[in-house]
């Protein structure tokens, strides 16, 4: 069985920077036309010309013939200006403003403490000039619940969000839950989206510890319970254009991950279309997969869709264990094991 569909773009990835760059880079380029870029570095990129000068050394990464374009975006702080807003969206490099609350996820001590304070003139300037917020939606109230802190950010933050500035776009990153589902479900088509990763639509919590504690299926936010894992299928399988994919494939070196206090991150590019296909398929909503990849997120962003084409074969092939660079190892989603989707590029 082959399925021929229209160039993926990737709306969610952490691409690094120096070795770890060059050696990731040309997993995500093979498959994905275009990528929206987290600037969650060390130091954050919190400006314009930190976002050009990061996606010049993304282009210097590249494999040579690779026409993969990143999509580049700022990363909000207390202190960003509304005139870095408009430096932004005039360089016609960077696509979004990503909001990490301080302290939910890897870099995010420089993120935002004060949202409809000191952030509030930012948003209306993205509101002027069209630059969608791309949120990671989690409390970092070290007293709720780790597998409630989605849940909680959307009561308290993203309704009254809404609220006051409907006309801003906003995506929801990686969503886990049934309640980001109802959420961007209640919210105006068009304007409200998001991204969803292929581990929160293959695995639920057990994963982390099935047979053993499994730091390569830790991320943020974490895995959760099955009826969630199922309400987001549902929600990408339904046909709705306000959900897209965005891998969240996030890499950190084997030695980072298996440690005693890891890193939050799976690094899943080489393996995301596989199983997205996977997904759809057991879904029985293959005819619908082609929108989730390659249609809904170009769409949502006012971007044209892709023109080249890509096939996935039902043809098994193993993930490897281990993905060697030398700076050190990255072990990838599925490492060892099997999947039944493969890409074949035309
Ligand atoms: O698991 C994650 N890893 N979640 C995030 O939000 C950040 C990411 C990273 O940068 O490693
Ligand atoms: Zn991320």
């Amino acid at each position: 069985m082959e399925l021929s569909i229209t160039q993926p773009d990737d709306w969610h990835l952490h691409l690094r920077d120096g070795d770890l760059l060059e050696g990731v880079i040309p997993h995500s380029a093979k498959h994905f036309g275009r990528a929206i870029v987290m600037p969650n570095l060390k130091p954050p990129i919190t400006t314009t010309a930190a976002a050009l000068a990061y996606r010049e050394s993304i282009l210097k990464a590249l494999p040579k013939d690779s026409s993969f374009t990143p999509l580049m975006t700022l990363y909000l702080t207390d202190m960003t200006s509304p005139d870095e807003i408009k430096r932004a969206k005039k360089s016609g490099a960077v696509y979004g403003v990503k909001l990490y609350p301080a302290g939910a996820t890897t870099n995010s001590q420089d993120g935002v403490t004060d949202l409809f304070g000191k952030c509030f003139p930012v948003l209306e300037e993205m509101v002027e000039q069209d630059l969608p917020l791309l949120v990671h939606g989690e409390v970092t109230d070290p007293n709720v619940d780790i597998f409630d802190r989605e849940k909680v950010y959307i009561e308290t933050i993203l309704v009254p969000l809404v609220q006051k500035l409907p006309q801003l776009k906003i995506v929801m990153e990686h969503i886990t839950t049934m309640d980001a589902v109802k959420f961007v479900m209640s919210c105006k088509e068009g304007s409200v989206g998001a991204t969803v990763t292929p581990q929160h639509l293959i695995l639920n919590r057990n994963a982390l510890f099935q047979g053993g504690l499994q730091p390569h299926n830790y991320c943020l936010p974490v895995l959760k319970r099955e009826i969630h894992r199922q309400a987001i299928v549902s929600a990408v399988t339904s046909g709705s254009k306000r959900f897209f994919l965005g891998t969240d494939s996030a890499p950190h070196e084997k030695r980072k991950k298996e440690c005693a206090c890891g890193c939050a991150g799976i690094f899943n590019a080489p393996v995301a279309l596989s199983v997205y296909a996977k997904v759809f398929e057991e879904a029985g909503a293959l005819d619908k997969l082609e929108a989730f990849t390659s249609f809904n997120g170009s769409d949502f962003y006012g971007l044209p869709r892709n023109k080249s084409k890509l096939t996935l074969k039902k043809a098994p092939w193993k993930v490897p264990e281990l993905l060697s660079f030398p700076f050190g190892d990255i072990v990838p989603m599925f490492a060892g094991g099997t999947l039944e989707w493969e890409v074949s590029l035309n």
